[in-house]
């Protein structure tokens, strides 16, 4: 693993995730409370890009089927609970969900030098 740089602290706010990546890993970086952390921008129900997902207390939702993560820690917080916004009921989410069992995200530890964060990725 390498020490790469993904952003500038001034560019992360609080409201939002930056779409960034390291050596080829696609990810999101985002500020929580004083903490900044990066998620990989690849669901891990079908792989799809997270980065229009809505952001809001740290949770990322990703905007094809509802599935919601930590952005600090990449934890899975709910496992298919809509389509394209819409919520679905049960059976149509076990439909949706297409046989994949909750699945955490990739994360990555962010830190920080002056004003440059860095992961190691
Ligand atoms: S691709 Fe993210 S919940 Fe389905």
């Amino acid at each position: 693993m390498t020490k790469t740089k993904i952003a500038a602290a001034s560019d992360v706010s609080a409201d939002k995730v930056l779409k960034t990546s390291a050596n080829g890993q696609k990810m999101l970086v985002a500020k929580v409370g004083d903490q900044y952390c990066a998620i990989a921008n690849k669901c891990p129900h079908l792989g799809l890009p997270m980065a229009k997902g809505k952001f809001e207390d740290g949770v990322i939702t990703c905007p094809f089927h509802g599935s919601k993560f930590e952005v600090c820690t990449g934890k899975n917080v709910e496992w298919v609970e809509s389509f394209v916004g819409m919520p679905l009921p049960g059976v149509a989410k076990k439909v949706m969900s297409m046989g994949k069992a909750p699945t955490d995200a990739a994360s990555f530890t962010v830190t920080q030098d002056g004003e440059d964060l860095f992961v190691d990725a």
